[in-house]
């Protein structure tokens, strides 16, 4: 389902991601986790092409794309096959939670105005906003508002969802109800997700795969259960210890 070879992001003399691989397989959850700097949200907004890698493939269901070569029509079709949930959502102010979540399908998908706000109904619901579906993102809480960014990224019903620490932004009593949400995201199995996280027991939880990433590397990738109870790398080691 998504495929990424040799993927090398710099930024100026920086080199971020170092020749990063990975797969996951259609409906497969995969944790990143890894320490502060390391390149995770680069990796994922290289996935998504929001940032653009110098080097590497990136291939999600069957459509291949070479960073280095790609042209402006190949990137806007790669962009989108999967979707993004970000620390905080940054809604359109100027329009409401419901016009927020149409608004991908109609100007990316042209899908006709009225089976988008069908659609929007039914992602609103799942993610326990139809009580403000007229209501614009300033009055919203930050909770709320995450839920309106994840419904969003569900709206272009992405093959691949790519969640960067989507709790992270939140006060303690909200965490629980978006970890919740992507909980049911999840169950249903419709989709590969790749999750950013420092929530551990929630990593542990949700995955099939866990991912460390240091420096710009994938130093380690198995099962929870590997991962946590039996890392094989000191670096994985060290990780999981200062993270308890
Ligand atoms: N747009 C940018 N311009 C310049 N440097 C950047 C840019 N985006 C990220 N970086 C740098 O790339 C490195 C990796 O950043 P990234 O945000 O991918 O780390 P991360 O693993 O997501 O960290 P965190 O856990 O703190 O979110 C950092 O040194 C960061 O300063
Ligand atoms: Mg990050």
């Amino acid at each position: 389902m998504i495929r990424v070879e040799n993927l090398h992001k710099s930024f100026a003399d920086l080199h971020v991601l170092k020749g990063v691989d990975f797969s996951a397989k259609e409906g497969e959850v995969a944790v990143l986790i890894g320490p502060s700097g390391t390149g995770k949200s680069t990796f994922l907004r290289c996935i998504n092409f929001i940032e653009k890698a110098e080097k590497g493939i990136v291939e999600i269901d069957g459509l291949r794309v070479n960073a280095e070569t790609a042209k402006e029509k190949e990137l806007r079709r790669i962009r989108m096959k999967s979707s993004m949930v970000f620390q905080l959502y940054n809604a359109f102010k100027n329009k409401t939670v419901l016009e927020n979540v149409m608004l991908p399908m109609i100007s990316v998908q042209n899908m006709d105005k009225a089976l988008a706000k069908e659609k929007a109904l039914g992602y609103l619901e799942q993610v326990g906003l139809l009580d403000k579906l007229e209501e614009y993102p300033s009055r919203l809480s930050g909770g709320q508002q995450q839920r309106v960014g994840i419904a969003r990224a569900m709206a272009v019903n992405p093959k691949v969802m790519l969640l960067d620490e989507p709790t992270s932004s939140l006060d303690p009593e909200l965490v629980g109800g978006i970890l919740d949400i992507i909980r049911d995201l999840v169950s249903e199995h419709k989709r590969t997700m790749l999750i950013v996280t420092h929530e551990m027991r929630f990593a542990r939880e949700v995955a099939d795969r866990i991912i460390f990433m240091d420096d710009g590397v994938i130093i380690e990738d198995g099962s929870p259960e590997q991962i946590f109870l039996n890392p094989q790398k000191e670096r994985t080691k060290q990780f999981l210890e200062q993270m308890q």
